[in-house]
């Protein structure tokens, strides 16, 4: 490939401008690399006039190769026909000359992450370019104010945060600083939109929405796995199967760069002064170390190769040699609410005879019920036949009577989350199982430590945190005491294998795995709007676009309910006292006021209204 000065894929490029009052016209894009250069795509296939400008001749040419390629890929994934590649072809040069951005009603910068790089740039523009051109830049942690003051026309400059990879990804943050043009930031809302983008409107603060939310759950991740908390392995999966996000958090980090992670995080530390968007230490021994992720062939992880996404093993990090666990048959499940029935089937489909103890006999018989129903559910969704329900119910026993449990290898407890209630009922317990049987909590917020000292048997006792749904949901967290036997451990990991949960183990400490690393971020959401800093709908609207979550943080704590996930985090600031970790006032307001969630109708959204 030649390095014109000017390169273009055909000798006679036609920039054809949209109709009507489309905004920016003529877009030019400074730094075609990895983002640059799909932004130039998306902007040309809008129907615009793209110049793109490189740093030197070798660059264009390199740029101008990496826009046919991905347009050609485009074309073999049948995103773009063939047609259609050639007009946007036709529609893009890329050259050298930042004078050409003259030329151009809106200027996208996407050139590295420094800040007087930016900056020189952006005054250069600002003499090159018409007073009227909008300046944007593509900063993902720097300040826009302060690259907008290296100009003489801050009002026309402003943030358009896109997301890798272009083509991919619907969200674009449109960051407005303090002296941002409302009228500018509308017009760049309405040109995103015009590619096809869902804008989202953010003020300037590091790490904007999406990543002012995203980075400081990494980075807690990272300190839970240097705290040797859990595996690299058990955080992602957790993650992934506790709540639907796509990647676990190490593996993201390793996606993300490791070095572009530790400067997202010490942007947003220089601001918050929060030590959780400190950075890990990890992150920056990591870091020295070459080890930045993907890119580099290991981070977190280690790949087959530099660039690679496929993982290999590495012995050290798996689970040292184990003891053999006991054997486990007849399961007792103590409770009749929705975890309890849950459970229960869970085990009763795996094969297990199960004893469901309610407070009486009645309370036990509706429980059953209950399960029958679910069962029923599944036999018409084709997912279970008649014959399979009908076994299934008939491993089921309902008692009233505690000493029916007498027989069991495995007694879990799904009764209410209130200590005083779950040391009696260890208490009781311990005077029934038989000797070696396994005794489980499936606690969500309390010590299992404390349920173990009520018994006489501590190394018998363990958490197995199920996810609700329990049928559904494939996660259990296996939450070890320092008094848990290992043999516990093992007998609990080995039995979730049988009844087709994945486990992972971790320590008894406040919100094990999963609530320790979503609720410290559902809790930065409520502060987030609670700053006026971005909107319910935005703020929900950019977690799903740009992280690919299955709901946005409002939608799932008003799901969750607003009094549970407050005395959540309640339970997180008492164990680790951090201040970042204080419930957010508006939680604590909405909870006082009534406003639970959708239980009640009403918490961040009126779902009556709905
Ligand atoms: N990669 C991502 O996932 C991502 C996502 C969102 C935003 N961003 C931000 O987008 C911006 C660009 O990142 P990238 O990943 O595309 O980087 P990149 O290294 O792939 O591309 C930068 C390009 O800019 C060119 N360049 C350097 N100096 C220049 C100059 N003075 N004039 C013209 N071109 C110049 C380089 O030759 C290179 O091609 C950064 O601010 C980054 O933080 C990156």
């Amino acid at each position: 490939m030649q390095a014109p000065e000017t390169a273009t894929t055909e000798s006679t490029a036609t920039p054809e401008t949209p109709e009507g009052t489309a905004p920016f016209p003529t877009v030019a894009v400074v730094g075609v690399g990895t983002m640059g250069a799909g932004i130039a795509v998306a902007v040309a296939r809008s129907g615009r006039r793209v110049i793109g400008i490189e740093a030197d001749g070798a660059s264009a040419a390199k740029a101008l190769a990496r826009i046919e390629e991905a347009t050609a890929h485009a074309v073999a994934r049948e995103r773009l026909t063939a047609e259609e590649r050639t007009a946007v072809l036709a529609r893009i040069t890329v050259g050298e000359q930042l004078s050409a951005a003259a030329e151009a009603d809106l200027v996208i910068e996407e050139i590295p992450e420094q800040l007087e790089l930016k900056r020189e740039l952006f005054a250069e523009l600002d003499r090159i370019c018409p007073p009227e051109t909008v300046l944007a830049t593509g900063t993902t942690s720097l300040s826009v104010t302060r690259i907008a003051a290296a100009t003489g026309r801050p009002e026309k400059v402003l943030g358009l945060h896109f997301f890798n990879p272009v083509h991919a990804m619907k969200l674009v943050e449109v960051v407005r600083s303090v002296l941002t043009s409302p009228q500018v930031a509308e017009q760049a809302a309405e040109f995103a939109r015009e590619l096809g983008k869902e804008p989202v409107a953010a003020g300037d603060r590091a790490g904007f929405v999406v990543n002012g939310l995203l980075f400081a759950y990494l980075n807690q991740a990272a300190a839970m796995f240097e705290s040797r908390y859990a595996t690299r392995e058990d955080i992602d999966a957790a993650m992934r199967l506790g709540c639907g996000l796509p990647m676990g958090p190490l593996a993201l980090l390793d996606l993300i760069g490791l070095d572009t992670a530790r400067t997202v995080l010490e942007a947003m530390y220089e601001q918050s002064r929060d030590r959780l968007h400190a950075p890990a230490p990890i992150l920056g021994q990591l870091v020295s170390a070459g080890l930045l992720g993907r890119k580099t062939g290991r981070g977190f992880y280690s790949y087959e190769a530099p660039g690679s996404s496929r993982v290999v093993a590495e012995p050290s990090t798996g689970a040292a040699a184990r003891v053999a666990g006991r054997p486990v048959h007849a399961v007792g499940v103590c409770g009749s609410g929705t975890m309890a029935t849950g459970i229960a089937e869970v085990f009763a489909k795996a094969g297990h005879p199960v004893t469901l103890v309610a407070r009486s006999q009645e309370k036990a018989d509706r429980a059953k019920a209950q399960l029958a129903k679910s069962l029923d559910r599944s036999v018409a969704k084709g997912r279970l036949t008649a014959e399979q329900r009908d076994t299934t119910l008939g491993l089921v026993t309902a008692s009233g009577s505690l000493a029916d449990l007498n027989q069991a290898d495995l007694v879990l407890e799904a009764v209410a989350e209130d200590l005083a209630v779950k040391r009696e009922l260890f208490a009781t317990l311990d005077k029934i199982a038989k000797p070696g049987a396994v005794l489980a909590t499936t606690t969500s917020s309390l010590p299992v430590i404390s349920c173990a000292t009520a018994t006489s048997r501590p190394q018998d006792v363990i958490g197995m945190h199920f996810f609700n749904p329990a049928p559904a949901m494939k996660l259990v967290e296996v939450v070890s005491t320092v008094l848990t036997a290992p043999e516990v451990t093992s007998t609990v990991l080995e039995l979730c294998g049988g009844i087709r949960k994945h486990p992972v183990e971790c320590g008894d400490r406040a919100g094990f795995i999963v609530n320790a690393l979503l609720f410290p971020y559902l809790n930065d959401a409520v502060r987030m709007l609670e700053e006026h800093y971005a909107t319910v709908d935005d703020i929900d609207t950019a977690m799903k676009l740009g992280c690919g979550y299955p709901m946005g943080p409002f939608e799932l704590l008003d799901v969750v309910g607003l009094d549970v996930s407050l005395t959540i985090e309640r339970v997180l600031h008492q164990e680790f006292r951090e201040p970042g970790l204080a419930a957010a006032p508006l939680l604590e307001h909405l909870v006082a006021a009534g406003c639970l969630g959708r239980k009640t109708g009403r918490g961040f959204r009126d779902h009556a209204r709905r």
